[in-house]
């Protein structure tokens, strides 16, 4: 088979910090490669490297058998590197369909727009992903997972011989995820190239064919799939064995801490649940049925139409998400870009944004070493990669952003927290991380919701399932009776 791509010694440093150390890497035509790495790895600077986004400071690419350079990304797209962005790329104000042809408009003779054209070229790359999303539809109206599509959309139709995807499935439910799968194997048997990226272990042995793993900067193994085990590839991946994925703590029987009755509002129909002190109440369910809108009704960012929520037997009236900061519950969002985190501000800053009271003497000053001792303490706790306190959220590598995320709804010490997909993008290592710190709140009596689309983690570590389809509850499972099958016969209850 050609060789499509080949990369040797490459190296990378950002500001005098190596970042990538004598990299090799091949892609074959009709091969899927997976790119297996923990978060901070170099995963997505390599990747930008080959598309041109990022110069590479030393080493050698060849792309179909010659050498190139290429000094941004749209000379890498218009030789036939197509590439699917982890931090979604899309600009949100404009139409799905000017987004799939973003700078590269179909202009008629007279230098008109086709807009009829691209409406249909838009439906016929959305009709491959089996999604029937409207080319006029505005990106922000979408959710997270359409998004993602869109942006799969938007590389597939460049019709490129290489297609890098960085963690495309990190927000898509199993049954877009099957969708992908499925374009991905046409993709292969038509001789393209493709790069691969994931934190769900699991698919990379579901669908690559090649596994090459980084290791702080260096590629540390090559190999074909059938030569790995899942073992072997976090071994190598985190440098030591990693003793079981799931911890699991038996919850203690503790009161009733959240109780939610006939809550009505946006994308939520009639919700009855509670929730006590020290559990792990999960919430299964396909993309749109409702469990973002559900968790924005209880924290206060929608407003519920009708219902009630209960804190510890009070009722809680809570319309804003100060509100809900105030009655202590913590919210961790999925869409850590647009709504989580501040990206172009500092760890600092954001982490103590929805804390600063804490921080505060009586008269309102802010006891900054107070504040620094505080989120030290996070970092550490959370071993988030930064060389600082200070550094700029955007810079840091997505699974380390989502750490952040999550410490931050922990500053202001809450004692329901709510956890919107949690671990997207986080590595295998930083997941245990997370499992753990999510037992350790649970045994120190937070009650915590979490929504995962992760269903081997649902089952792994919830003592309870939820599960929703279309704004209701369909179904629910003890820890020790819940199985993935009957979980998805109550997600597709209509
Ligand atoms: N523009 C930048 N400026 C400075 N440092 C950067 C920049 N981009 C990335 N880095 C650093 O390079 C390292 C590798 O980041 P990268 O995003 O490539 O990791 P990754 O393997 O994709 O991780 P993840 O699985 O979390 O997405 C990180 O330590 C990150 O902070
Ligand atoms: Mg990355």
């Amino acid at each position: 088979m050609a060789m499509l791509l080949e990369l040797r010694h490459v190296s990378k440093a950002f500001s005098n910090v190596r970042v990538l150390q004598g990299v090799d890497l091949t892609v074959e035509a009709g091969h899927v490669v997976a790119l297996a790495g923990e978060n901070g790895a170099g995963k997505s600077t390599l990747m930008k490297i080959i598309t041109g986004i990022y110069h590479r400071d030393s080493g050698t690419m060849k792309f179909q058998g010659k050498e190139v350079q290429f000094h941004n990304a749209r000379q890498s797209m218009d030789a036939g590197i197509a590439m699917i962005h982890q931090e979604l790329n899309l600009l949100p104000a404009l139409t799905v369909g000017e987004n799939i042809f973003l700078g590269r408009e179909l202009v008629n003779r007279a230098g008109r727009i086709k807009w009829s054209e691209i409406d249909e070229q838009s439906r016929f790359w959305l009709k491959q992903l089996k999604q029937d999303i409207d080319p006029r539809e505005v990106i922000a109206n979408l959710s997270i997972a359409q998004q993602q599509m869109v942006e799969i959309a938007r590389a597939l139709s460049m019709n490129a011989e290489v297609i890098i995807m960085d963690e495309p499935t990190d927000a898509l439910t199993d049954v877009e995820t099957k969708i992908l799968f499925d374009v991905v194997d046409q993709l292969r048997s038509q001789g393209k190239g493709l790069i691969f990226i994931s934190h769900r272990l699991g698919e990379i042995f579901q669908l690559c064919d090649d596994v090459a793993i980084l290791r702080d900067g260096e590629m540390v193994h090559q190999c074909p799939v059938s030569e790995i085990d899942q073992d072997g590839l976090i071994r190598h991946m985190v440098g030591r064995e990693l003793s079981e994925q799931y911890p699991y703590v038996t919850a203690k029987s503790a009161p009733v801490r959240l109780q939610v009755s006939q809550l009505e509002a946006k994308g939520v129909k009639g919700v009855s649940f509670a929730a006590n002190a020290g559990e792990v109440v999960g919430f299964a369910g396909l993309v749109g049925a409702g469990r973002t809108e559900l968790a924005k009704a209880i924290y206060g960012a929608n407003r519920p139409t009708s219902g009630t929520v209960e804190i510890d037997g009070q009722a809680a009236q809570i319309r804003s998400p100060i509100d809900g900061v105030r009655a202590g519950i913590g919210y961790v969002t999925e869409d850590r870009k647009l709504e989580g985190l501040i990206q172009s501000q500092g760890l600092r800053s954001n982490m103590s944004l929805t804390g600063l009271f804490q921080f505060s003497s009586p008269l309102g000053h802010l006891d900054k070493k107070a504040e620094r001792v505080a989120i030290t303490e996070y970092i550490n706790a959370f071993s988030i990669k930064t060389h600082g306190i200070d550094a700029v959220v955007s810079q840091l590598s997505g699974g380390n952003q989502q750490k952040v995320s999550i410490a931050k709804s922990l500053v202001p010490k809450p004692r329901i927290l709510i956890l919107d997909e949690p671990t997207r993008g986080v590595d295998v290592g930083a997941k245990r991380e997370i499992y753990n710190l999510i037992n350790d709140l649970k045994t120190q009596g937070l009650c915590i919701l979490l929504m995962s689309s992760d269903m081997p983690e649902l089952l792994g570590i919830s003592d309870r399932i939820l599960v929703m389809s279309h704004g209701r509850l369909t179904g629910a499972f003890e820890h020790n009776d819940a199985d993935q099958e009957s979980i998805m016969r109550c997600c597709t209850v209509a």
